[in-house]
C-alpha cells in the first residue's frame, strides 16, 4: 500500500513534467512554424523591408516643417529626400580632431597608423595634448539650425576652372574651401579669391594668410609633432620628403582633421574603393558636415576628359587618376549621385 502510493506519486510528477513538455514543444513548434511561413510568403518578406521608409515618409508627411534642418531653399541634412543618402549619412562622427575625442576607437587607430606604416606610432593623447596647447582643439561649427544658411563652397584644383568666370560666385559663400596648392593669385575671375579653409598635409603645407583655417589632414603621428613643431621651435624637417621647418598660418584657426572622420568616408562613402580617399572627398564631406547648401567647383576632368591642374599649362600634366592610391572612377560616382539627388550642385566649368 505504502510502495503503490509512493509509485503513485511518481508517476502523477512523471505525467505532469510530460504534459508540461508536450505543452511547451507544441507552442513552439507553432511559433516557429508562423515564422517560418511568414518569411516564405514573398509579400511579407516585402513588407518586412518597407515598413521602416513607410514610417518614415508617414513621418515627414506629419511635420515637414518639423524636418527641415536649415534656412537655405535645400539643406544638405534634411533626411528623406533619399534613403541611400540617409543610410551612409551620420551626423555623430565629428569632422574635427579636438581635446573632447582625442582618444581613436581601436579600429579606427590600427586602419590610421597602418595609412603610412613605415612610421612608428607614438603616444597620441600625449602629442595632442601639447598640440592643443598650441592651437585650440575645440569645433567652432555648432549644429544644424533652423535659422541658419551657410553656404559653402568646395573648390578643386581642376582645369575644368580654365575660363569658367566663377570667381564673383565661389567669393560669394561663407566658407570657402580649397586644397593643397590651389593658387588664387592671377586666377581671380575664374576662382575667386576668398579662402577660408585650405585642406592640406605636411608634405603639402604651404603658408597662408591671416583668417584661412589650416585644417591638417593627418596620416601618422610625425603629422602632429610637425604641426607643433612648426608652430613653435621648428625642429622638425623631414618626413618622408622635407617639410616647411616653420608655418606661417593663424594659430587660432588651425584644425586638425579627425581620423574616424577619414575612416568613416572610406567606409561609407568610397567603400573601400581605393587605398583611402582623396583630399577632395575629405574636403567634401567636411562641408557636407558642417555646412547647409554645398557648391562643388573644380571637380573632376575637363571637357575633353584631361586630368590637371588650372594653374598648369599643359593639359596632359595631371596625374591624379594614375595614382592608384585614389579611385578616381568611384569618387566621381559618389559626386554624380550627391547631385542626382540634390545634396550637393556642382558646377563642371570647362
Ligand atoms: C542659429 O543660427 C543663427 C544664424 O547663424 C544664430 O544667430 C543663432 O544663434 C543660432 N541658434 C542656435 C541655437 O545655435
Ligand atoms: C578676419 O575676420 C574678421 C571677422 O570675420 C574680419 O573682421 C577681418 O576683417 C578679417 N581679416 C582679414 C585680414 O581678412
Amino acid at each position: 500500500m505504502k510502495c503503490s502510493l509512493r509509485v503513485c506519486i511518481l508517476f502523477l510528477g512523471l505525467l505532469i513534467v510530460f504534459l508540461t513538455s508536450v505543452f511547451f514543444t507544441y507552442t513552439l513548434t507553432g511559433v516557429t512554424n508562423a515564422a517560418y511561413l511568414e518569411n516564405q510568403a514573398p509579400e511579407d518578406v516585402d513588407r518586412i523591408k518597407l515598413v521602416p521608409s513607410y514610417l518614415g515618409i508617414q513621418k515627414l508627411t506629419k511635420g515637414p516643417a518639423s524636418q527641415r534642418t536649415c534656412a537655405c531653399s535645400h539643406c544638405v541634412g534634411d533626411p528623406g529626400v533619399s534613403q541611400w543618402f540617409d543610410e551612409k549619412f551620420d551626423q555623430d562622427i565629428l569632422p574635427l580632431w579636438t581635446k573632447t575625442n582625442m582618444i581613436l576607437e581601436p579600429t579606427v587607430y590600427n586602419w590610421w597608423v597602418m595609412l603610412q606604416p613605415q612610421f612608428k606610432p607614438q603616444d597620441l593623447k600625449d602629442i595632442l595634448t601639447k598640440l592643443f596647447l598650441i592651437v585650440p582643439g575645440e569645433n567652432p561649427y555648432g549644429s544644424w539650425n533652423r535659422s541658419r544658411c551657410r553656404r559653402c563652397a568646395v573648390v578643386g584644383n581642376s582645369g575644368n576652372l580654365h575660363q569658367s568666370h566663377y570667381g564673383e560666385d565661389i567669393n560669394a559663400h561663407e566658407f570657402v574651401m580649397r586644397m593643397n596648392q590651389a593658387p588664387t593669385v592671377g586666377f581671380e575671375a575664374d576662382v575667386g579669391s576668398r579662402t577660408t579653409h585650405h585642406f592640406m598635409y605636411p608634405e603639402s603645407a604651404k603658408n597662408l594668410p591671416a583668417n584661412v583655417s589650416f585644417v591638417l589632414v593627418p596620416f601618422k603621428t610625425l603629422d602632429l609633432l610637425w604641426i607643433t613643431s612648426a608652430l613653435s621651435t621648428g625642429k622638425i624637417r623631414f618626413t618622408y620628403a622635407p617639410v616647411k621647418q616653420f608655418l606661417r598660418v593663424d594659430k587660432e584657426k588651425v584644425q586638425i582633421y579627425n581620423p574616424a572622420f577619414f575612416k568613416y568616408i572610406h567606409d561609407k562613402w568610397t567603400e573601400h574603393h581605393g587605398r583611402y580617399p582623396s583630399t577632395g572627398m575629405l574636403a567634401l564631406f567636411f562641408a557636407l558636415h558642417i555646412c547647409d547648401e554645398v557648391n562643388v567647383y573644380g571637380f573632376g576632368a575637363d571637357s575633353r576628359g584631361n586630368w590637371h591642374h588650372y594653374w598648369e599649362n599643359n593639359r596632359y600634366a595631371g596625374e591624379f587618376r594614375k595614382t592608384g592610391v585614389h579611385d578616381a572612377d568611384f569618387e566621381a560616382k559618389i559626386i554624380n549621385t550627391l547631385a542626382d539627388i540634390g545634396k550637393i550642385k556642382v558646377f563642371r566649368g570647362n
